[in-house]
């Protein structure tokens, strides 16, 4: 099934936390312009859920060729290497990497114990970093990177300063590897998303600060995983080919703009 509006055909992409959210939107739109796609994520029934769903743009045969979903938590290196033994003896190279992967961890500064600490940067940290340097021997050159952080590196939230210095220091790697890798002409960049409803976003906003956080948008709703999905096709893709170590804010104006009138 080839699209003529395809920018991935041909391209392989890796996306971890692809079973839920922003990271199986991306997956879908990665395989709906034509790329093939390894998701990850530690829970095996979620797993096998997503690549079912994902597979059902394409009859039985294409969806096992085009779908490699492999189970992983990036927080641990040893899986992290079997990912990438994996996915070199499927498809031999990768040319996208989406590390998305990602959890919440919402406590005042007081609150934070050492292991929710460890816990919170070892994934969003330290799993995102080792993803990357682990799947860059097998990222062609030319290839992309892009890093799922967060609106809440651009705004202080009560609450938020665990998570939020994890994503700050992901977006921040988006500079410094933008300059390592541009020998290898590997672009690298991040997007911040606002409220986006996913999974996590109901397990940490309850429905009546739902609809407070609608009246902070400039753009009047919540987002959708595939208003992000749509953002990072675009960065990994040769249309974003002179955009490099940025960060891309999709919240409909939520950092940026105050929607009601202040004066
Ligand atoms: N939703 C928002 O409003 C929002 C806003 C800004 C930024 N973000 C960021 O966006 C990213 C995606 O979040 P989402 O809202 O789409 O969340 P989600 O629906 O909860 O999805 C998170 C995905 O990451 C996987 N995951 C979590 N820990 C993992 C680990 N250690 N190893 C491998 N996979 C892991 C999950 O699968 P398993 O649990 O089965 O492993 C799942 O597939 C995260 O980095 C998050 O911080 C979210």
């Amino acid at each position: 099934m080839t699209h003529s509006n395809s920018r991935f055909n041909g391209k392989i992409a890796l996306v971890t936390g692809g079973t839920s959210g922003m990271g199986l939107a991306a997956a879908n739109r990665l395989l709906a312009e034509d790329a093939r796609v390894v998701i990850t994520g530690r829970d095996k029934e979620r797993l096998d859920a997503a690549a079912e769903e994902l597979g059902r743009r394409f009859d039985a045969a294409e969806a096992a060729e085009r779908i490699l979903a492999v189970r992983g938590d990036v927080a641990e290196l040893g899986e992290l290497d079997s990912l990438v033994e994996t996915v070199r003896a499927r498809f031999g190279r990768l040319d996208v990497v989406f590390a998305n992967a990602g959890v919440a961890g919402f406590d005042s500064i007081g609150e934070v114990t050492p292991d929710e600490f460890d816990r919170v940067v070892g994934i969003n940290f330290k799993g995102v970093y080792f993803t990357i340097q682990r799947a860059l021997p097998l990222l062609a050159d030319g290839g992309s990177i892009v890093i799922n952080a967060s609106w809440t590196l651009h705004r202080g939230m009560p609450g938020a300063s665990l998570y939020s210095a994890t994503k700050a220091a992901v977006h921040n790697l988006a500079h410094t590897l933008a300059a390592e890798l541009a020998p290898r002409r590997i672009r690298v960049n991040s997007v911040s998303p606002g409220y986006i409803e996913t999974p996590m976003f109901h397990d940490n906003v309850s429905p009546e600060a739902h609809a407070e956080v609608v009246t902070a948008v400039a753009a009047g709703r919540t987002g959708t995983a595939e208003d992000v999905a749509h953002a990072v096709a675009f960065l990994a893709s040769d249309e974003a080919s002179y955009v490099n170590g940025q960060d891309l804010v999709i919240d409909g104006g939520f950092v940026a703009a105050i929607p009601a009138p202040m004066l």
